[in-house]
């Protein structure tokens, strides 16, 4: 068996972001950047499941698949249940805007997937217009009544929070989610594109002012939060359910990072705020091995740094594609 897989800082890496599309059928004003090409030479659902399989023998258990938007390829289904039968694989999940989950909620949860993460950042049709600029707001609404409907094992909303524009839905937001099974969470805004990020503390007193009883995770529960399998969210309790707060730039949670992304383009990415490390889908057309490829993404995972300077002044988040990465 293949040692784990470390980065520079011992971290242990046991969760692959896959972007497998840039291509997306909205246009948040977040995630756009200014200058996307609309590349096309994506890998297909057997490199996909090759990539995933090589991490797989290095000790990564969780898959994301992410986009663009995930769901807008047409082999979706397949991609998810070939990654979903690897061996050592042990969960496939998709983040998804909902447009097309009316249709593909049951398929993907036939196929293995077994959690859902939902892109909704308001429950009026005209902020979301304002963020996202196309897409239909009724077809949304439906995916995520048919992904509260076919039994997922986690179901969560993502609410990316912007000054001005949506931050005043919070507690509209929790009361939507909770109605339906889902866990909330609010993500304050990375430098990708445009818009002005809400501190999650800002949040939380907003949400209490709103009459909502937040209540810290008891002890042991927050110490699984904290823990460097379980994503960067950290989660309070209500009466009704939970709700997340995912805080890149107040509450920095790179040092338990347990991530590596492979772009759309076949990229590794070490670090959602660094660049491209290893160019794995041209080292397949190359003809490379599986242990070439184990022995580039390992070389990569060392010179992983040690979080994002997203918070120092002159970053450069805004040359990198949130849309190519996946987040
Ligand atoms: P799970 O923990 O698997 O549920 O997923 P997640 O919350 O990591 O994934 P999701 O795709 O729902 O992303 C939610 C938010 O977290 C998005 O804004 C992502 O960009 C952000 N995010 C995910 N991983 C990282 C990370 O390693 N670093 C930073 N800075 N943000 C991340
Ligand atoms: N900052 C924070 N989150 C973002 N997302 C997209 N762009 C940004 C950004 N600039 C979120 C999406 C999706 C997840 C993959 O990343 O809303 O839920
Ligand atoms: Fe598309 Fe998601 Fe980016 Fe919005 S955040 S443009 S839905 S990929």
């Amino acid at each position: 068996l293949a040692p784990p897989l470390l980065d520079a800082q011992g971290r242990r890496m046991t969760y692959l972001r896959l972007s497998i599309t840039d291509r997306c059928n909205f246009r948040c004003t977040y995630c756009s950047p200014a200058s996307w090409g609309g590349k096309k030479d994506l890998l297909t659902a057997e490199e996909l499941a090759r990539i995933s399989a090589v991490f797989a023998s290095m000790g990564i258990r969780r898959v994301r698949l992410t986009g663009g938007e995930p769901l807008i390829r047409p082999d979706i289904v397949d991609v998810s249940r070939r990654i979903a039968a690897l061996p050592g694989i042990r969960n496939v999940a998709i983040t998804t805007n909902a447009s097309h989950l009316a249709a593909l909620a049951v398929p993907l949860r036939e196929a293995g997937v077994t959690q859902l993460n939902i892109s909704l950042d308001t429950l009026s049709p005209e902020t979301f217009r304002r963020i996202s600029k196309q897409g239909d707001f009724d077809a949304i609404l439906r995916g995520i009544d048919a992904a509260a409907a076919a039994g997922y094992a986690s179901l969560k909303l993502n609410a990316v929070v912007m000054r001005g524009v949506n931050d005043g839905e919070a507690a509209a937001l929790v009361a939507y989610a909770h109605a339906r099974g889902i866990t909330p969470r609010f993500i304050e805004l990375m430098p990708f594109g445009q818009g002005q990020p809400v501190p999650t503390a800002e949040l939380v007193e907003q949400l209490r002012a709103s009459g909502l009883a937040l209540e810290p995770e008891p002890e042991e529960q927050e110490e699984a939060a904290a823990s460097p399998t379980s994503g960067p969210a950290r989660y309070w309790r209500t009466p009704a359910g939970r709700v997340g707060f995912i805080s890149p730039l107040t509450q920095n949670f790179c040092g338990g990072c347990n991530r590596v992304r492979v772009a759309s383009n076949g990229d590794l990415r070490s670090c959602l705020g660094g660049r491209a490390q290893a160019p794995l889908h041209q080292l397949i057309r190359g003809g490379a091995t599986d242990v070439e490829l184990a022995v580039a993404i390992r070389r990569a995972l060392g010179d992983k740094p040690d979080g994002h300077r997203f918070t120092e002044p002159g970053n450069d988040a805004t040359l990198l594609s949130m849309m190519g990465i996946g987040g």
